[in-house]
């Protein structure tokens, strides 16, 4: 899948970016991209050692800290929340898609990559399954809709909301001119 104004984005934010995998995979891909892995301080020794093996230690790092509270920075033109907003409830998710929001360049992009409940919440199984698994394990996570990341990307002040494949788990949307 190619994604128009991701693959020439020069700065990532990878928010609970873990092992690195995104951030190294767009890294091979875009030649020019420097990533920045944002995750909690016990994950950042591993992340460090896939990003080493990679040879990618000049344009891929890691930074301990709390995405809940944490200041994100700014200027990058690309954020991804992979498999990140399951594990909060609305509340918080509704906060972080800001705070990724006020990270962006004008014409940057956030990337949404989750299991996504359609909008009667009966499915797709492994959505739903894992709604249920999220219920049992954590205090407010949750799988979502595609019509729930829409408001909150719309109450972030993002725009040009697409989900590429529309059965698909990745939703992007980009921060107006
Ligand atoms: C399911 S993993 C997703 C990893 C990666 N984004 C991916 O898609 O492969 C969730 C990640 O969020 C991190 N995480 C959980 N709570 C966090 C928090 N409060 N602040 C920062 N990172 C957190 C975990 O350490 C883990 O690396």
């Amino acid at each position: 899948m190619r994604l128009s104004g991701i693959h020439d984005a020069k700065r990532m934010l990878d928010v609970g970016g873990g092992s690195g995998a995104f951030s190294i995979a767009f890294a091979k891909t875009c030649p020019e991209l420097r990533a920045e892995i944002l995750d909690l301080g016990a994950v950042v020794p591993l992340a460090e050692e896939y990003i080493r093996e990679a040879g990618l230690q000049n344009r891929v790092r890691v930074r301990p800290g709390d995405m809940r509270t944490a200041d994100f920075g700014e200027g990058f033109d690309l954020v991804l929340l992979s498999a990140v907003c399951h594990m909060f409830g609305e509340d918080e998710n509704r906060s972080l898609i800001q705070r990724c929001a006020r990270a962006l360049v004008p014409g940057g992009h956030l990337v949404i990559r989750e299991f996504i409940l359609q909008e009667d919440r009966a499915g797709p199984p492994h959505a739903a399954l894992f709604a249920l698994n999220m219920l049992v394990g954590t205090e407010h996570g949750n799988t979502y809709t595609e019509g729930e990341y829409r408001n909150w990307m719309e109450e972030a002040d993002l725009g040009t909301i697409t989900r590429p494949d529309p059965e698909g788990d990745v939703i992007v949307a980009s921060k107006s001119d």
